[in-house]
């Protein structure tokens, strides 16, 4: 976290921490980026990835982010809804039109939540494969990435402020930033550190080719906690169990199952 409060262009914020998201704040901060623009914004919706697939079908523009205050029926992966924190979370879709595999979406947007939180925060922030960013061994970070042809929707959700400690379910495997923190954070800030990472490793993507999707593996590799570990990955009605020990060059997870045969899996949801 900077300690230099004088170059925080969020410093007088009037919104730190207030339930409703400063939005030309966050409009002024993303101003030259490609990802941001348009921004619609509602004070509730009820899941920002179903209204910027909307967009996307009506022929939104690249970039457009769609955004809440309170998202009331919140998407998940695996048809789980995702959890409101009414003014304390991040809810954030944006209408992308990329030019290389969706899988790359899959570790920037990962990548970039990891990298936003630590600019905002002291904490380390890790990423469970494919792409929950975690904190302190805990969730913060979900991301629903939703392809369809022509256009892709990537949704991220941050627990910032407020605390799960009333929710016991949820609170044993996540957490908000502010918990983990000790301190509020200013969402603006955070959206908008997180958004200048990725549209920096968007446009890498989409000009620099093949390197630019090696630099950005290696990246996101090295911010996996779940490699080396032994994990048990749910899918459907089936749980495999063994040791993930890599990823391959898609970012799909090599699980070394108890037989010593390898199983290369593209989805599901690890736990350790
Ligand atoms: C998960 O971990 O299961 C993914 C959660 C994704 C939640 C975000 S919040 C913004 C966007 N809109 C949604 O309905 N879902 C995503």
């Amino acid at each position: 976290m900077s300690d230099d409060s004088s170059s925080d262009p969020f410093a007088s914020c009037a919104s730190f921490a207030s339930p409703r998201l400063d939005i030309a704040a966050l409009e002024a901060a993303l101003q030259g980026l490609r990802l941001g623009a348009p921004l619609v914004y509602f004070p509730a919706v009820p899941s920002t990835n179903t209204h910027a697939a909307r967009l996307a079908q009506e022929g939104a523009p690249e970039g457009t982010l769609v955004t809440t205050d309170d998202q009331t029926a919140g998407r998940g992966r695996v048809g789980r809804a995702w959890k409101s924190l009414p003014g304390q979370q991040l809810a954030l879709s944006l209408v992308l039109r990329p030019v290389f595999p969706p899988h790359f979406l899959v570790m920037a947007s990962a990548l970039a939540v990891a990298k936003a939180i630590e600019e905002n925060t002291s904490l380390r922030a890790e990423i469970k494969w494919p792409n929950d960013v975690q904190v302190t061994g805990r969730k913060v970070c979900g991301i629903l990435i939703e392809t369809s042809p022509g256009y892709a929707v990537i949704g991220i959700g941050v627990n910032v402020n407020g605390s799960l400690a009333g929710d016991a379910e949820l609170a044993a495997h996540a957490t908000t930033l502010a918990d983990a923190a000790g301190h509020a954070i200013a969402r603006e800030a955070l959206a908008a550190a997180l958004l200048r990472r990725l549209d920096a490793l968007y446009s890498a993507l989409t000009m620099g080719g093949a390197s630019a999707m090696a630099d950005l593996r290696q990246a996101w590799r090295a911010r996996l906690i779940t490699l080396g570990r032994r994990v048990r990955i749910a899918q459907q009605e089936t749980t495999l169990a063994g040791i993930a020990e890599d990823v391959d060059a898609d970012g799909a997870l090599l699980l070394r199952l108890d037989d010593g045969t390898l199983r290369t899996i593209t989805w599901g949801d690890v736990s350790s």
